[in-house]
């Protein structure tokens, strides 16, 4: 049989993904994102979210169609993220996955968002190491896993106990006065500043190496900015940038090869959002490299959300012969990796 052409799905947040994945050839990545919607709120808004999916999700289907070069017909298989995320928005994307899935007759393969971060990988360096230690930071998640196969349930490792490092990044941006989302923000200005002007706490967790607290952090840059503020100082923004990343790229590659180290993986795949971070990467290969740990982290663009992940993985299920899903498959907002 020739590799299979999965169609795939992603409408967990706020941006409407569309990807086709033959085998392991990227077809199509087609995007629209209601980011700027939601922008002067400073966070994502749940029912504007769902309205643009709405919207968005048929031209974007016939976007990725045609970026691709085939029909509809010559899809194999539907996948679509069932979740973790917003329950409206996700309920757009699996009730559009399940239309087209009956239309055409084709198999539908819902999948979990978290897992298609990590599989995106193949499209860039080919299939996955098994089995890899996968680090997951977006705006919603900051985990360890230990991933046997991506195709199967994972064993988490650790993860934060308050905010999400994606969600520190945006919050940071803001009390420095960047739009949203923050994170593409902080790492821009942060190539003007010094990352040890500031020492920002690191943040430990008792008794779980492998979990991640960010709140502390955020709170010690705005009482840092604030302080500044009251003595009628400029605020070194570049400097706070870089700083405040450094606290979060250390804590993170910290954990992240401890875990590899602990657990005697010799592969790491980073995924997510955050992992789009420059210094992150840097950090990650220089401390990869220098504990024999093999790193892997997708082109920036297949980081944050978008159809390909789910494509990508939605291949894997299919070649592996994994029960396509019911159409009874519902939208699960805190759909768990397990
Ligand atoms: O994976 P993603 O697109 O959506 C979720 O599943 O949450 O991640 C979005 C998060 C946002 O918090 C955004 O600020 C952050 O990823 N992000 C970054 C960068 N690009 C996106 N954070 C740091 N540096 C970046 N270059
Ligand atoms: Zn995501």
């Amino acid at each position: 049989m020739t590799a299979p052409t999965v169609l795939g799905i992603e409408t967990s947040c706020d941006e409407t993904g569309v990807g086709v994945v033959r085998g392991d050839e990227l077809l199509a990545d087609a995007l629209a994102s209601s980011v700027e919607e939601h922008a002067r709120f400073g966070g994502v808004v749940p029912e504007v979210a769902s309205r643009a999916h709405l919207e968005a999700i048929v031209p974007t289907v016939h976007r990725a169609l045609a970026e691709a070069g085939i029909r509809m017909a010559d899809v194999d298989a539907i996948a679509v993220t069932a979740g973790p995320g917003l329950a409206g928005a996700l309920l757009v994307g699996v009730a559009a996955a399940k239309s087209y899935a009956v239309a055409l007759g084709k198999p539908l393969y819902g999948v979990n968002h978290l897992a298609a971060h990590v599989a995106v990988d193949r499209l860039a360096h080919g299939d996955l190491p098994q089995p890899c230690v996968a680090m997951l930071v977006s705006g919603g998640h900051s985990s360890l896993l230990l991933v046997p196969d991506v195709t199967g349930p994972v064993t988490p490792l650790g993860q934060t106990i308050d905010d999400a490092a994606g969600e520190a990044f945006d919050k940071v941006a803001r009390v420095l006065g960047l739009p949203f989302p923050g994170g593409p923000h902080i790492d821009r200005v942060a190539r003007d500043g010094e990352r040890d002007a500031i020492e920002f706490p690191r943040g430990v967790v008792r008794d779980a190496p492998y979990s991640f607290t960010f709140s502390g952090l955020k709170t010690a840059v705005a009482r840092w900015v604030e302080a500044r503020q009251r003595g009628g100082q400029p605020v070194p923004v570049a400097d706070v940038a870089a700083s405040f990343q450094e606290a979060v790229a250390d804590v993170l590659t910290a954990r992240a090869v401890r875990a590899c180290q602990d657990q005697g993986v010799d592969h790491l795949v980073i995924g997510g959002g955050v992992a789009a971070n420059s210094r992150l990467r840097a950090l990650a290969e220089q401390r990869c490299a220098a504990a024999g740990v093999t790193l892997r982290i997708p082109p920036a663009k297949l980081c944050t959300d978008n159809g390909a992940m789910v494509a990508a993985l939605g291949v894997l299920l299919v070649d592996a012969d994994v029960e396509p899903s019911a159409l009874t498959l519902p939208a699960d907002p805190a759909l768990s990796l397990t």
